[in-house]
């Protein structure tokens, strides 16, 4: 049975630590991959950590976790609040997807309100940083019985 945790990240999110820090902070996408990778560790899980600007390519790897990975934890950024295709690929999938953002949609503006994603996700982490992925895969740990 796989233990592996897919981690996407969508567009824009390569420029984490640079980009509007007071939004996203100062934390770069290889920090945020570090303490994913040292959770999972702890969890007895093990993540594969990915990001694209390109949607195609996003659809492309969530379809590659079917029968190899346990869960999908994903950013889509801004595709959350846009893209049906990217809400069919996870659902295609069949596989539990938590989703998490690193700031808190719902005090921002209007538009980023609306998720695709969420309806077909077991759970939504949004405004706590970092720390969501973390939390996330905490959960997927929790969900899958891996935890040592
Ligand atoms: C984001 C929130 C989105 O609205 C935005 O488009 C992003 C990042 C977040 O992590 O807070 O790119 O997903």
């Amino acid at each position: 049975m796989p233990t592996t945790i897919l981690v996407l990240n969508g567009p824009n999110l390569n420029l984490l630590g640079m980009r509007e820090p007071a939004t996203y902070g100062h934390e770069t996408l290889d920090d945020v991959a570090q303490r994913c990778h040292e959770t999972a560790a702890a969890c007895g899980l093990e993540v594969d950590f990915f990001q694209t600007n390109h949607e195609g390519e996003m659809i492309d790897r969530i379809h590659l976790a079917r029968g190899t990975c346990a869960g999908i934890l994903i950013n889509p950024a801004a595709w959350t609040h846009t893209s049906v295709a990217i809400r069919d690929a996870l659902a295609a999938v069949e596989l539990p997807v938590i989703e998490v953002h690193l700031s808190n949609v719902h005090k921002r503006e209007t538009f980023r309100h609306h998720s695709f994603a969420s309806p077909i996700a077991v759970g939504v982490i949004c405004g706590l940083g970092s720390h969501g992925y973390r939390l996330g895969l905490d959960h997927f740990a929790h969900l899958l019985g891996a935890k040592p």
